[in-house]
């Protein structure tokens, strides 16, 4: 099981406080410029780019070089403020295995059936996030998350975790409905309410 606290562009308001008392067992992946003070936690990246000359983005090799095992892949954000393709996701995602990062492929109602066919007999985490749960309070109902849990175990055995408005409210039933883990945004940065979610885990590896 993997809970990853995804702070997306921003930092919690106290981060030394944060970073001190957060569960060690949560997955932290800060905005790149963070990625170097966590240090008692996994760190995962947001996104990397394919290539070495572009402003403002880092080139997948890096991530190696900083020593980082997992990285968010064509997240809803990138997809939606940087026209990040699938085709591109899948190009990243294939550049990390090599590497042996393992990528957090996030995946829509839209994508899932290719994402699926893509994802299989590689190491790559599949994220499920629907775009209308994220950032929106409104997660996506238990029963329906299992059904795509299902969906997804009976055609590949790739992890399987769920995103989009997780809460120490819903983490239980969500967890219930089968995923491998979850992934937190906007709450993730209070540590309090995602230490809440980590107590509700049940297994972490
Ligand atoms: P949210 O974000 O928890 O704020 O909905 C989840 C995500 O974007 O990964």
């Amino acid at each position: 099981m993997i809970l990853i606290a995804n702070w997306k562009s921003t930092i919690p308001k106290n981060v030394n406080e944060y970073l001190r008392k957060v569960d060690r067992r949560i997955i932290i992946a800060p905005p790149m410029t963070h990625i170097p003070f966590i240090k008692n936690n996994t760190a995962a990246a947001q996104s990397c780019s394919l290539s070495k000359s572009i402003t403002g983005e880092v080139h997948f090799e890096v991530l190696k070089d900083m020593g980082l095992n997992f990285c968010i892949i064509g997240h809803y954000e990138r997809r939606k403020y940087f026209n990040e393709t699938r085709e591109e996701s899948y190009e990243k995602a294939a550049a990390l295995v090599k590497l042996d990062i393992i990528p957090i492929l996030c995946c829509d109602e839209k994508s899932i059936e290719e994402d699926i066919q893509f994802a299989k007999g590689k190491n790559i985490t599949l994220a499920y996030e629907p775009v209308e749960s994220i950032g929106t309070g409104s997660a996506l109902s238990p029963e329906k998350v299992e059904h795509i849990v299902e969906n997804v175990k009976s055609k590949c055995r790739n992890k399987v975790i769920y995103g989009g408005s997780v809460s120490s409210k819903n983490a239980r039933h969500l967890i219930r409905a089968g995923v491998d883990g979850l992934i937190v945004g906007r709450l993730s940065l209070d540590f309090k309410e995602i230490n809440r979610i980590a107590e509700l885990v049940p297994i972490f590896d």
